[in-house]
């Protein structure tokens, strides 16, 4: 939540700035701000999206080639211009653009206000730099001390940058608990909250650790942490493309990344499956494999689409590998005192690798001796770097605040663990292994082909466009998948959408069933098919609209449904894969369609960094 950016080098900052913040606007666009030194310390601010900053300062001379930009996601104080970052203290000298939440920011506050300080926001981040300039006015320690000195005093999660007119050139720059990358050039640095600003300039790239404070010049960088040590930094060299930012001739990220799904499916397998020898590869964890033989429990948490990947892993691994398996919300795991041992292995899946809950509930299951392995897509980020092991999901970025291709990837490397965990425990049979594996390799081409029902889609979206409501059914691992399937409708085109298990709707969602309700199943040939046929018949029965998606060449479904979708045939495992693809479309289709803003839908941030 929130993005922040920051330049300082021998080019212009405002346009390197601007484009930084269009990349981060994912993270949060209720306003944006930026503060740059050209012979003064200027702030420009507004609330709205990043265009609506741009559409302010049009007509302004931007110069400096030192600077800083901010995209809020709000938490304290309403989106507004007067609660926008960057935040100033009280003399106008020190400025400051935050990611986080200053926790016992009240009691600053209080205690500042009492000492004379006149507050403009309603912000925590407005706290900070007040505490900042206070501190230096009673003790007159130098910017860099006081800006320890004043972290020191504070609780919760931050990401900051600050700029001084006293000293203008440096940035500070200190995170805990909410991720910051710096990029190295030659006689330029870039900040940013994620490596997409920065990878046009430099590929060479130094991930901030908590309590660590950045103090960045043009020609040298000095990196301490909380308590004055100074730190050595390793540089990482990013494996990031340009295009791979670009929306490559979609109109939209969501759709480009739709589409993007068999590559995405296809790397996230790429040298980890070996169908005809049977065999799964998966170096990230492979020095645990000992431990997976021993482990009596298995503990999924996650939150949004990562959770329902998590959902469709609990059928998969405890199918294919029998150990027990829990999914639980990482919000609710955390808070909970759960009952956790040394036999546990906890995987995360997380996309940003930046979600506050999951990375609570982490340390949480880490304190009490648990195992834990991510399953992310961010390369770098917290949660990776937190956790004993794991397996990126390598779907590259995705830049749509609904997630698509990094569902997939989530469920595609469950799958990989399902698959890989039998065989270290001996659940599984070679030969079962070989028919399993060889499937999975198909998979790709498979979603290629549930691609190709686009435009069939598109026509069944203008049906029901205007609907208010929607339910989605399914049983097995297509129960999880109708839970996406109503998630990304009601994120994104705001329609309200519900999933559930398709025999559960007859205790209380089928009273809900008339002749204005579209009901979509996921009524493919697998086990549960014949039940599935039965709660159709039920919805109609009731003159709901029956939308279904059915394997190909059905026609029994076909009798009964208003509408059919067809995916391709699969072994019974990765129909969550395909049958992902056609509901992923159809809230695509629907939301364009009612003129909804699909790549940043209101109120919602890809990355959550606050609980
Ligand atoms: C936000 C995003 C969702 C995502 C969820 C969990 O709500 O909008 O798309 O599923 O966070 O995020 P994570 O990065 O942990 O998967």
């Amino acid at each position: 939540m929130c993005g922040i950016v920051g330049y300082i080098g021998y080019r212009d900052a405002y346009p390197i700035i601007i484009k930084g913040l269009h990349r981060l606007e994912y993270r949060g666009y209720d306003s944006a701000g930026i503060a740059l030194f050209d012979k003064q310390l200027k702030v420009f601010k507004k609330a709205g999206k990043v265009s609506d900053l741009e559409n302010f300062v049009k007509d302004i001379d931007l110069g400096g080639s030192i600077g800083m930009g901010h995209t809020r996601w709000a938490t304290h104080g309403a989106p507004s211009d007067r609660n926008s970052h960057p935040h100033s203290s009280g003399d106008r000298k020190l400025t400051i653009i935050h990611n986080g939440i200053i926790e016992n920011y009240g009691i600053i506050k209080e205690t500042l206000i009492n000492k004379g300080h006149i507050f403009k926001s309603d912000t925590d981040t407005e706290v900070l730099i007040h505490l900042v300039e206070d501190i230096q006015d009673e003790t007159g320690l130098d910017l860099r001390e006081a800006v320890r000195a004043a972290l020191n005093k504070v609780i919760g999660a931050y990401a900051i940058v600050i700029m001084s007119a006293d000293e203008p050139d440096l940035l500070i720059a200190a995170r805990k608990g909410s991720p910051m990358v710096i990029g190295v050039g030659k006689g330029e640095y870039l900040i940013a909250s994620d490596a997409t600003p920065i990878v046009e300039y430099t590929k060479n790239v130094i991930y901030l650790n908590d309590n660590e404070i950045a103090f960045v010049r043009r020609e040298d960088l000095l990196i301490k942490n909380i308590d004055n040590t100074v730190q050595t930094p390793y540089i990482h060299e990013l494996d990031l493309q340009l295009e791979m930012l670009e929306k490559g001739g979609y109109e939209h990220f969501m759709l480009k990344e739709i589409y993007e799904q068999p590559r995405s499916i296809r790397d996230c397998m790429r040298g980890r499956i070996y169908p005809q020898e049977g065999k799964v590869q998966l170096g990230g964890i492979k020095e645990y494999t000992e431990k997976l033989k021993n482990i009596d429990r298995i503990i999924i948490v996650a939150c949004g689409t990562s959770w329902h990947a998590g959902l469709v892993g609990e059928y998969l691994i405890e199918e294919y590998a029998r150990v027990p398996v829990e999914v639980e919300y990482a919000s609710e795991f955390r808070y909970r005192n759960p009952i956790i041992t040394e036999k546990d292995l906890v995987i995360a899946i997380s996309q940003s690798g930046e979600t506050a809950d999951t990375m609570a509930a982490i340390e949480l299951a880490k304190e009490k001796g648990a195992t834990i392995f991510g399953i992310c897509n961010v390369v770098g980020a917290s949660i990776p770097r937190t956790t004993h092991a794991g397996v990126y999901t390598h779907a590259g970025p995705e830049i749509g605040v609904a997630s698509t291709k990094a569902f997939t990837a989530q469920v595609t490397v469950l799958t990989l663990m399902a698959f890989y965990i039998a065989q270290q425990r001996g659940a599984i049979t070679q030969s079962k292994l070989v028919e399993h594996l060889t499937g999975l390799n198909e998979i790709p081409e498979l979603v290629e082909r549930a691609l190709k029902s686009d435009d069939h889609i598109k026509k069944i979206a203008a049906k029901f466009k205007d609907s208010s409501n929607c339910l989605f059914l399914g049983r097995g691992s297509s129960f999880p998948v109708a839970l996406e399937g109503a998630l990304k409708l009601k994120e994104i085109s705001y329609i309200h959408a519900e999933g559930y298990p398709a025999a559960e709707m007859k205790h209380g969602p089928i009273a809900l069933i008339d002749d204005s309700m579209p009901v979509v199943f996921i009524a493919t040939k697998d086990s549960s098919y014949e039940k599935v046929v039965s709660n159709i018949q039920e919805v109609k029965a009731r003159k709901g609209h029956v939308i279904a998606i059915v394997t190909e060449g059905d026609t029994e479904v076909k009798g009964m449904a208003d509408y059919v979708i067809e995916i391709p045939q699969s072994d019974e495992a990765f129909v969550p894969l395909l049958a992902t693809i056609p509901l992923q479309l159809l809230a695509y289709h629907i939301a364009v369609m009612r003129g909804c803003n699909v790549d940043q839908p209101r109120n919602l941030a890809k990355s959550v960094t606050v609980e």
